[in-house]
């Protein structure tokens, strides 16, 4: 039976009269009335506090938001999610990355099978090979062992791992054979060349990560790669074809005989099911530049800050749910306050990756304007989401925050500790000075954007170049400290952020049809680009373009 739409519930039309007086409240009358709002809307779990006391909202909203949560049954469907159900109608399948980071002794049975044995084995598996790689025994086809691993993924299938190396810089293994990990994903083949103008073929390792092993992106690079290896190591005495491509490749996918038929062998496959999404996939096989990088314990503890997440999100009422609080806010700003723009900030150099990481996470999950049942909707879903490290965004894009017309909600993300661990004093002592610079400047950005004018005490009339409007609203939130648990929690926070929205909106987070059907024209497009026939089907515009394209094109 087709459910009522969101937008036809009494919680919605309740909302949507509450945010008219809403609107007219300034952020700063917000806090006068209620000096201590922050002790109403922060919350903490799992190594991280969420402060949602300058949203621009109050305890009125807040209930009504709880409300719209329960008629949109989420609750149920968080243990829908969580118990394997096919909550992804799309492709009639579970999405059970949380799956991936149940603990050894726990079970989790989906139709009938034990999930947990199988996502444990893998993790073994993995463990095995990045042990083979720190002891110096993974040797390339020559006998000499690899320094280096070349990851060729796209989207899901590089944003994680690559996001989550660079976050755990500080456990990078030292004691061990290094072997460095680099990144390659763009289809022009740009990173791809310049790693191999920097890399020694016989003690090079690519890594193809793809989920589908169709995805052209990842397989132009890794034909690229191996015609690499081959035209440079099958002139060595011993070396043949199949050598070098058991010594070279690994592969991470849902579909083993793809990568059998690409070559890779059976011992240097890694299994990707099909109830997890590309997008939701760091925490297998997908992740093993991680573990290179920090070793296969760090990458346990990832799983576990996650797991620990999971369990919150799982057991922990709506009011005090932190994945449910932000996906409120989000819910709130979005289709009540009419702000349709959310900027990720972190202040910790770290989390370098981790816009990049949530535009994915977010709009590729929640870019929908269908419901699951097919219905269009007539309310606004997932906003225009981006972002920057903080403290290089105050130099680029907050004068827009500041002073420009667009309403955005920003995400302010700050670890409380760093520098312990610097062992030399003096260096420590000028570091942490710079953590507490950051921090400061967090605060500050987030107090401004909130009060306007208001958050200096200057005398006297501003000339209007010099007013801040203020009445932005933000979420601050704080990691205890940046460790591979509270990382693996964060991006747990916002993986089921994004589900609840979803519910809410009563979308498919778990598909991407959109993106398909841009693969599709890609694919027709290629060929008439290289066939040089069937540009009248083309419009006008494209026709140009390829010609153009043709005209370059000396070879
Ligand atoms: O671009 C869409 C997408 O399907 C993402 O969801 C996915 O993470 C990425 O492509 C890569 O896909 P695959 O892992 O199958 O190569």
């Amino acid at each position: 039976m087709p459910t009522q739409p969101i937008d036809q519930r009494s919680a919605w039309r309740d909302l949507a009269s509450h945010a008219g007086t809403m609107r007219e409240r300034h952020l700063r009358d917000l806090f006068e009335a209620e000096p201590s709002r922050h002790l109403r809307f922060t919350r903490s779990a799992a190594g991280l506090t969420l402060d949602l006391s300058k949203q621009r909202w109050s305890a009125e909203t807040l209930t009504r938001l709880l409300a719209l949560a329960e008629q949109a049954d989420v609750p149920g469907a968080i243990q829908r999610l969580l118990g394997g159900e096919r909550v992804n109608l799309s492709e009639d399948r579970p999405a059970l990355h949380t799956a991936l980071r149940l603990p050894q002794d726990a079970s989790l049975v989906v139709e009938g099978e034990d999930l947990v044995p199988g996502v444990h084995r893998t993790l073994d598996r993995m463990e095995t090979m990045v042990e083979r790689f720190h002891t110096g025994q993974w040797r390339g086809a020559t006998g000499r062992a690899i320094r280096d691993v070349v990851n060729l993924g796209v989207g899901g299938s590089d944003l994680g791992p690559l996001m989550v190396t660079h976050a755990l810089s500080d456990y990078r293994l030292r004691d061990v054979h290094r072997v460095g990990v680099h990144f390659a994903s763009t289809m022009d083949g740009s990173q791809l060349a310049d790693c191999l103008a920097r890399l020694d073929p016989e003690t090079t390792l690519f890594v193809l990560s793809s989920k589908s092993f169709t995805t052209i992106d990842t397989l132009s690079n890794a034909r690229t790669a191996r015609d690499w290896l081959m035209s440079r190591l099958s002139g060595e005495e011993g070396v043949d074809a199949e050598l070098v491509m058991r010594q070279h490749f690994i592969g991470v996918s849902a579909s083993p005989e793809k990568m059998a038929e690409w070559g890779i062998a059976p011992a240097h496959q890694l299994e990707f099911w099909e109830w997890v999404g590309g997008r939701y996939s760091l925490w297998g096989g997908i992740g093993l530049p991680i573990a290179l990088v920090v070793g296969m314990p760090r990458f346990r503890e990832l799983l576990a800050g996650a797991h620990a997440l999971d369990e919150h999100f799982r057991t922990a009422a709506p009011s005090d749910n932190l994945p449910v609080l932000l996906a409120l806010a989000g819910v709130w700003n979005v289709n009540f306050l009419d702000i349709r723009a959310h900027s990720i900030l972190p202040y910790d150099g770290r989390l370098e990756y981790f816009a990049a990481y949530l535009e994915q996470l977010e709009m590729e999950s929640n870019g929908k304007s269908v419901t699951a049942e097919g219905r269009e909707v007539d309310y606004s879903t997932c906003p225009v989401l981006w972002g920057q490290l903080g403290p290089n965004a105050q130099h680029a894009f907050y004068q827009l925050l500041h002073q420009g017309t667009q309403a955005v909600e920003c995400d302010f993300i700050a670890p409380l500790r760093r520098y312990d661990e610097v062992a030399d004093d003096a260096t420590r002592r000028h570091l942490k000075g710079q953590h507490r610079l950051t921090l400061a400047n967090c605060f500050a950005q987030s107090r401004l954007l909130a009060l306007g004018d208001d958050a200096i005490d200057e005398p006297g009339e501003r000339p209007g170049h010099k007013r801040y409007r203020g009445n932005q609203p933000s979420t601050t939130l704080l990691l205890d400290e940046l460790t591979p648990a509270t990382l693996g929690a964060l991006i747990a926070l916002y993986e089921h952020k994004v589900y609840v929205q979803a519910t809410i909106w009563g979308i498919n987070p778990f598909d991407q049809w959109g993106v398909e059907l841009g693969k599709q024209i890609a694919g027709e497009t290629q060929r008439i680009l290289e066939s040089r026939e069937g540009l009248e089907a083309m419009d006008a515009s494209t026709r140009a373009l390829i010609e153009a394209a043709w005209a370059a094109d000396t070879n």
